[in-house]
């Protein structure tokens, strides 16, 4: 039997202490781990079902011999990352689906991990109750990983989808998906990109084997998204969707969060609400695409239970080194998509080679340019927005 602590019961604690206690069977059966949960810290006592568990010290657990286990669902690095060192410290194995913590702090987290020979895993990290990242790390391990991307935040998808579909306030689209749990505790950090800025660095972290200093990657959200972009995209065959997007150049890394336009018969363009997706090419396999539920509580248990039930299992946790080379997203050419101010005429005189195919005055496609040469042609036009093109 191995005795599991987890350590919040908010929404994805309380996710994770349901699928562990309800299909405690199944994961026996189904995997031959034998799990009890023993604890669950809270800040003070509620009503519960799993009251019986609840402990308010740390210290209850961190000292206790018989728990192996230790689900992190607190969030944010306050203190989650005290916890977490302290736990893998005493010898326990860490898992938990925080992007913040693990994107901040993996690199230090996975050492203290090789050192204790305990698990790290955060499968729940990136999208939510996708086995996005055991593939990367396992099944795709034979593959030289050349990218990973996709739809890694569900707040925003399902904010998006909501204006394009039926034509919801972006604000009245916000509330309901903090009312379905979706959204962090501060949401700016879902429609500001930070929350999938930091997936897309978990990604390239586990894709390339190098861990990426989250403070390079450039993230930019969807609040400048205005529905006459969503309407501009649809002309042109395509969909406006939150990327974050983690590539391989030679031998360096390129990370990066912001809105692009995808064709719309592709895999990500055709995810709605809180789905997620992850597409992942490798030399071996080519191209996979992964899809599901990217937060809510059972959708995020789900992750979380199925890596404690990994720990119960075997040992396993990221080797990382520190990332040497990271190429700013900038400077990589690719086409854009502008909304500018400015006529055709005015943008055909700065850029002959613009695509201005709708009826859309101001819209234009563009042919591949790194971010600073584009900057320095489109700034007599009055940029409004300006997103790049995936295909
Ligand atoms: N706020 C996150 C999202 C939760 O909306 O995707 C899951 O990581």
């Amino acid at each position: 039997m191995k005795y599991v602590a987890i350590l919040g019961c908010g929404v994805v604690g309380s996710g994770t202490a349901e699928l562990l206690t309800k299909n405690a069977d199944e994961i026996r059966r189904r995997t031959g781990a034998e799990l009890a949960l023993k604890y669950i810290l809270v800040r003070r006592d509620k009503e519960s079902p799993y009251r019986d568990k609840f402990v308010t010290d740390f210290a209850v657990i961190e000292n206790d011999p018989e728990v192996s286990i230790v689900a992190e669902c607190i969030g944010g690095v306050g203190d989650a990352l005290d916890y977490c060192r302290r736990a893998l410290k005493a010898g326990k194995s860490l898992v938990t689906s925080n992007k913040e913590l693990v994107a901040k702090h993996g690199l230090e987290l996975a050492k203290i991990a090789g050192e204790k020979g305990v698990s790290f895993l955060f499968e729940g990290a990136v999208g939510g109750g996708i086995p996005a990242l055991r593939p990367i790390q396992l099944c795709l391990s034979a593959n030289r990983l050349s990218e990973a991307m996709g739809v890694v935040n569900g707040t925003t998808n399902y904010i998006l989808t909501a204006m394009e579909k039926s034509g919801a306030a972006f604000a009245d689209a916000l509330a309901t998906a903090q009312q379905l749990g979706y959204a962090e505790a501060d949401p700016s950090a879902d429609i500001l990109g930070w929350d999938a800025g930091r997936k897309a660095a978990i990604l390239a972290g586990l894709s390339f084997g190098t861990f990426v200093d989250v403070e390079k990657v450039p993230m930019e959200g969807i609040t400048s998204i205005a529905i006459e972009d969503m309407r501009a995209a649809k002309a042109l065959g395509r969909r406006i969707k939150l990327i974050g997007r983690a590539i391989r150049v030679g031998d360096g890394v390129s990370v990066c969060c912001a809105p692009h336009l995808l064709p719309l018969s592709s895999s990500l363009a055709s995810l709605e609400g809180v789905l997620n997706g992850v597409v992942i090419r490798g030399d071996g396999v080519g191209e996979v695409f992964l899809s599901g539920p990217g937060a809510g509580s059972l959708a995020t248990g789900s992750a979380v239970a199925g890596d404690i039930a990994d720990a119960a299992l075997t040992v396993r946790a990221p080797g990382w080194e520190k990332a040497e080379t990271f190429i700013d997203p900038d400077e990589l050419p690719c086409r854009w998509y502008v909304r500018c101010q400015a006529d055709e005429h005015a943008i055909r005189a700065a850029l002959p080679e613009a695509e201005c195919p709708l009826d859309h005055p101001g819209v234009f496609l563009t042919p591949e340019l790194s971010r600073k040469a584009l900057n320095a042609v489109i700034e007599p036009l009055q940029p409004v927005n300006v997103f790049r093109l995936l295909d």
